[in-house]
């Protein structure tokens, strides 16, 4: 409820002209948004001080009113950086704290600031600069992400593990194509990010309330100086859009759903039963009653960030669907979704770079289960077609027979002898053994993308050559 705000009920010092009393209590506190969006006190001003030097210069305000302006807008930033501004709810959001608190620095010149904006403009442009600048380190930390998994796949492009299908072992592959995977599915959240850059990459200030305004300003003047490639066309579009709030959201959302498989891999890797990994001190936890235990708390931590980012996503989605042109005061609840969704994922990836930087791979464990559960069935049905020239559907059948009988004898494909082998087909020679290896097999598929390690050695190079 209400904190112990000390201001007396009056009404709204910035648009209370046409209101007798002040806000009832509850009136104020599912009013104020300072609590969250005091975040956006660098944009605010950013944009303040943009916007009040195009009105300068279009002779709509004088050029001294412009240099109090600043001046005042620039103590208010070293105010806010050095912890001596007071917020206050009373003032709702960050925009009319700043205002407020420039009319006390710097008298009556505060009040032009205003001209030809609204709040309405000005929060679209505030929250939009700070997307933008989320997805700028949103995208330094995927490349991040994306070196650490080309180190290690570099590293790991010859360790033979179990590729998996239902999670069921299916045919060996290499752990730095497994890396790779991950390389591509971040790279596409990272070109997603870049994508998203350009798509918000115009300016909200001047669109007004919804309509424009009368004032000969130079919304070109004032998009270059905040860094826009332009203004945004439609006025009453542009206060009332939050596509980048959502795209934002969507795409971490997309993001956190690769971290989360990974963050699953991770923990399924690192139990003793797979053994796969072992993870560093760094990125696991004890038990306080089993002192034998090392748990992959972080990797569950990202896998749950993901529900909650997700949530985000579908909660601003919610609060978006049904409003009727152009703002409406439902948009403030975007916010706060952002800012968590943005906390989450930025730990997310700064902990998944951590632990696949810091993981110990235990190559003698993934080769031994690389070779069991009959991994190499596939490469004895293909050197059947090659070798002996039977039709694929045939080879399949056979190699079948050949599972059923190592399954029979407790023993590998590689372990069966060429007379168990022979038994099955006449044409099979000595020969088969070179293909029923797990490095065999591996260095045999060399199809562009595949698990050969040379294959996964080019992949690493063009990623490298992109970074
Ligand atoms: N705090 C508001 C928000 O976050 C700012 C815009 C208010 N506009 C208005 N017409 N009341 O959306």
């Amino acid at each position: 409820m209400a904190d112990g705000n000390s201001e007396t009920k009056s009404s709204n010092q910035m648009w209370g002209g046409r209101f007798a009393s002040g806000p009832d209590a509850i009136m104020e506190e599912i009013n104020a948004s300072i609590g969250f969006d005091k975040k956006l006190y660098g944009q605010d001003i950013r944009g303040s001080i943009a916007h009040a030097t195009m009105l300068a210069h279009q002779g709509i305000i004088s050029a001294e009113d412009k240099d109090k302006i600043v001046h005042g807008l620039n103590t208010i930033l070293s105010e806010i950086e050095s912890g001596q501004f007071e917020f206050s709810r009373r003032l709702e959001d960050i925009h009319m704290n700043i205002e407020a608190r420039l009319a006390t620095l710097i008298g009556p010149a505060a009040g032009r600031l205003h001209t030809a904006r609204s709040r309405n403009d000005q929060v679209a442009l505030d929250f939009r600069l700070w997307v933008k600048e989320e997805l700028q380190r949103t995208e330094k930390a995927l490349t991040g992400l994306i070196a650490a998994f080309l180190d290690r796949a570099e590293e790991h492009a010859e360790t033979v593990m179990p590729g998996f299908t239902h999670l069921q072992t299916a045919q060996p592959v290499t752990f730095g194509h497994h890396c790779m995977a991950y390389v591509e599915m971040i790279g596409r959240d990272r070109s997603r990010v870049r994508h998203a850059i350009e798509h918000m990459d115009e300016s909200p200030i001047g669109a007004a309330a919804l309509a424009g305004t009368g004032f000969p300003i130079d919304r070109h003047m004032t998009a270059s100086a905040l860094g826009f490639a332009g203004p945004t066309r439609n006025s009453i579009d542009t206060v009332s859009d939050r596509d980048f709030a959502l795209e934002f959201l969507s795409i971490a959302a997309i993001a956190a759903t690769h971290l989360s498989r990974l963050a699953e891999e991770i923990v399924i890797w690192s139990t003793p039963q797979f053994g796969f990994i072992r993870l560093s001190d760094a990125f696991s936890t004890g038990s306080s009653i089993m002192p034998q235990k090392k748990n992959p708390d972080a990797a569950e931590l990202v896998r749950a960030k993901t529900g909650r980012i997700n949530g985000s996503l579908i909660a601003l989605l919610t609060v978006m669907k049904g409003l009727p042109l152009a703002y409406s005061k439902d948009m403030q609840e975007d916010k706060e979704q952002v800012f968590d969704a943005a906390e989450s994922l930025e730990l997310a990836v700064a902990a998944m770079t951590g632990m696949v930087r810091d993981m110990t791979i235990r190559a003698d464990r993934m080769k031994a289960a690389a070779g069991s559960g009959y991994s190499t069935a596939t490469d004895l049905a293909d050197w059947l077609v090659r070798e002996a020239g039977l039709p694929f559907r045939d080879a399949h059948h056979v190699t079948g027979r050949a599972v059923a009988l190592a399954e029979q004898k407790n023993c590998d494909l590689a372990d069966l002898s060429l007379e168990d082998l022979q038994s099955i087909h006449p044409q099979i020679t000595a020969k088969v053994f070179d293909v029923l290896t797990v490095e065999a097999s591996v260095a045999s598929r060399t199809s562009f993308g595949g698990t050969a390690p040379n294959e996964v050695r080019k992949q690493i190079a063009w990623w490298r050559a992109r970074n």
